[in-house]
């Protein structure tokens, strides 16, 4: 990803070789703000806090998050302490356990410094393989996207996307993004209706950003907009990320998703999901099972933007009523076109 026609990935390692590098996802778009962490409880906190999100994300700063802890102590005792603290940071999004298993199998042979060598060496080739991953699921996407240019050679192909799975919410590419950036290097013509996301405006602060950075035309909408897009045929496809597929292919993604995919199966738009494999979880039989994480009732009764002055980051209260905030909702598979995965695009989960 380009940054000011800089290339960043989301999480990088010091020039040090242990301390590690995140965005401050919270600034943005208004100021990059690079973090270090340089502990474990800076980890699990930037995790919890949502300076780093994102299934694929989440998973990363959690690899990380272990090696920063055995670097400090590379005892079993140690290993087992931040796995559990890590673990238990953001509930709903599979990825992040997948990651701290891997990185357990990895450094479990090893004792002292090898196993400390050996959780930087793991993290790092997760973070690799997300990047490949991501790429290959722009390849099957993009011909989706493809073929819907061939339907409709005249004009731009309209997708709209919830919150954000873009190259933010992963190391590199992101997920839901990763064709439509194929299709826009490739000289497709494509727009993106890109929903606000309330509470937390991932839409609106995240996605909108990546996607002008990448110079991809899109219009921000709020959340309440997309049904009466699709009814009026301003939507082609609906492409959106996911942290948790169930066995029977429900999809958790965030709140807001679930209605998106009602007005598409309604109005005959079709609804993608883009994923890696490491989101499918084969152990839970359906998304009534999945842990839906319910978030402090200020990002409902709040809101930041950038103050009038054009400079300071602001919060304003929007009401005084009591709020509920769970952050994530569940589409049934009935309502599921395709999975977009780096294996190819799937009716159902494997
Ligand atoms: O609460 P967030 O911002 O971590 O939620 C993110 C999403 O819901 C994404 O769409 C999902 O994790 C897929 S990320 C590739």
């Amino acid at each position: 990803m380009k940054i000011n026609g800089t290339s960043y990935r989301s999480i990088w390692v010091n020039e040090n070789g242990w301390s590690v590098h995140i965005f401050d996802q919270r600034a943005l778009p208004w100021r990059l703000d690079i973090v270090e962490l340089t502990h474990i409880d800076e980890a699990a906190r930037a995790i919890k806090e949502m300076w780093t999100r994102g299934a694929p994300l989440l998973a990363m700063t959690g690899a990380y998050g272990l090696a920063l802890a055995l670097r400090a102590d590379p005892s079993d005792a140690n290993l087992d302490a931040a796995y559990n603290q890590l673990v238990a940071t953001r509930p709903t999004a599979v990825n992040l356990k997948w990651a701290l298993d891997q990185m357990k199998a990895a450094v479990a042979p090893y004792q002292g410094q090898a196993r400390i060598d050996a959780a930087y060496a793991k993290a790092q080739a997760l973070c690799d393989e997300d990047v490949a991953t991501n790429s290959a699921i722009g390849d099957h996407g993009l011909e989706i996207l493809r073929a819907l240019h061939r339907q409709h050679p005249d004009r731009a192909i309209n997708i709209l996307t919830h919150c954000n799975a873009g190259w933010l919410a992963t190391v590199d590419y992101g997920t839901a993004t990763a064709p439509i950036y194929r299709a826009h290097d490739e000289g497709i013509p494509v727009h993106v209706w890109v929903d606000e996301t309330r509470p937390r405006n991932q839409g609106a602060l995240l996605t909108a950003y990546e996607l002008a950075e990448h110079g991809v035309p899109h219009t921000l909408i709020c959340d309440n907009s997309g049904g009466l897009l699709m009814q009026q045929g301003k939507v082609d496809a609906v492409i959106v990320g996911t942290d948790r597929v169930t066995a029977n292919g429900d999809v958790c993604n965030k709140i807001g998703t679930y209605l998106k995919a009602l007005a598409a199966k309604d109005n005959g738009v079709p609804f993608y999901v883009a994923l890696p494999f490491t989101t499918f979880d084969a152990n839970l039989a359906s998304g009534a099972d999945i842990p839906i994480e319910e978030r402090d009732q200020s990002e409902v009764t709040h809101i930041d933007g950038l103050g009038e002055d054009g400079q300071t980051l602001t919060r304003v209260r929007l009401t005084q009523s009591p709020a509920a905030n769970p952050a994530f909702d569940i589409t049934p598979a009935r309502l599921v076109t395709a999975f977009i995965t780096e294996r190819g695009v799937l009716d159902k989960p494997l």
